[in-house]
């Protein structure tokens, strides 16, 4: 085929480093999709370009600019961490090349370039629904943990002014840094100040440390409950965390437990496809994202650049293995359900089991 007839998805991850798992997940579910879809769309044979950033956000940035001048890409995707997604915005911008941001989740990342798309979801729109369930049910005084970055400071913001207006306290609030975070010391805090519950926002893959050395400190049996976003009680992670992780509330937009006929079809095929691997959040958003790109190329057939695919892929509405999610045209921004989840055993394994929901959140953050 001719090089003009090839469609080319740039899709940087990282695929070794602390956040090797988003890569994994995202890379079989891209894969996954395409293996669905088939590779001719709109015309075109659509080509996926894998790049590995490590996580570090100039390497990111490297491979954006090298796919960009080098292999002329006609979307860029992935973006494990929002550092990666910061980094890349401008390049999305200067050269009108759409950014498919299918894992970071800082608010802030949509306004950073307008070629940026976002098929995750965002801190805030997470957090908030944790704030509004928990004074209702007992938990009335909370110390928050979180990674020091982007989606961390996000979600102890808009966690604690929630709190605050639904009349509950936050006695303190810890950060951690993102790079080989020691949470030993900062449990121990926890330990003393006994608040009713700690709230933890962690990236993907942190999860079950967080999880052993809370279990280890006894805290659980100290009457302190664990609550947070869903990216602790990960489903990457979450089977291999022991029963110590039972009853553990998280509001978040996925669950592979998510009892849905797409959900289902979707989780089969995944683990069928890798080894009986879980898909996780990471793995939806990189299988959404990839129909965010495919619907857009069958409205385009390739024609008008840059632009013209952005134009097709605001708006799109759809089911998605998470439930229903829309993106919003004004802030490139996903619109979806947010369900709050508890750890239980099913059959014989550890899930998030969904027991509320909250439908069609927006981004919190863009209302500021
Ligand atoms: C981000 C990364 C994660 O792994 C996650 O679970 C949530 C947010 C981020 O860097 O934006």
């Amino acid at each position: 085929l001719a090089q003009d007839n090839t469609f080319k998805i740039g899709l940087i991850l990282p695929m070794t480093g602390q956040q090797a798992t988003t890569g994994r997940q995202i890379e079989a579910a891209a894969k996954l999709y395409m293996a669905q879809n088939g590779d001719m769309i709109g015309g075109k044979k659509v080509q996926l370009i894998i790049k590995d950033d490590t996580s570090i956000p100039d390497v990111t940035k490297r491979l954006a600019q090298e796919l960009v001048v080098n292999d002329k890409v006609n979307v860029l995707a992935g973006m494990g961490i929002t550092p990666s997604a910061l980094a890349t915005a401008a390049i999305a911008t200067q050269s009108k090349t759409p950014l498919v941001v299918m894992a970071a989740a800082t608010s802030s990342i949509t306004e950073a370039s307008p070629y940026v798309v976002r098929t995750s979801f965002t801190l805030p729109q997470a957090s908030v629904a944790l704030a509004d369930w928990a004074p209702k049910n007992g938990i009335k005084k909370v110390v928050t943990l979180v990674s020091d970055y982007g989606p961390g400071i996000d979600a102890e913001k808009y966690f604690k002014e929630r709190m605050l207006f639904n009349g509950g306290q936050i006695t303190e609030s810890l950060r951690v840094p993102l790079r080989n975070p020691d949470f030993a010391p900062f449990l121990q805090k926890v330990r003393d100040l006994k608040p009713d519950a700690l709230f933890v926002f962690v990236p993907s893959g942190a999860g079950a440390a967080v999880m052993k050395q809370f279990l280890e400190r006894g805290m659980d049996k100290a009457g302190i409950k664990l609550i947070g976003t869903g990216d602790v009680t990960d489903d990457d992670q979450l089977n291999d965390m022991g029963d110590g992780a039972l009853g553990v509330v998280t509001s978040h937009h996925y669950s592979t437990a998510h009892p849905s006929a797409v959900n289902k079809k979707f989780v089969e095929a995944f683990q069928k496809a890798n080894n009986n691997l879980r898909p996780n959040f990471m793995a939806v958003g990189g299988y959404d994202g990839m129909r965010v790109i495919y619907e857009a190329l069958k409205v385009t057939k390739g024609a008008g650049g840059g632009d013209a695919l952005l134009a097709a892929m605001k708006g799109q509405i759809f089911e998605s293995p998470r439930g229903p999610m829309f993106i919003d045209a004004q802030t490139r921004d996903v619109v979806q359900n947010i369900y709050l989840r508890k750890v239980e055993k099913k059959d014989g394994q550890l899930y998030n089991i969904e027991f509320d929901v909250i439908k069609d959140v927006k981004d919190p953050g863009k209302n500021k």
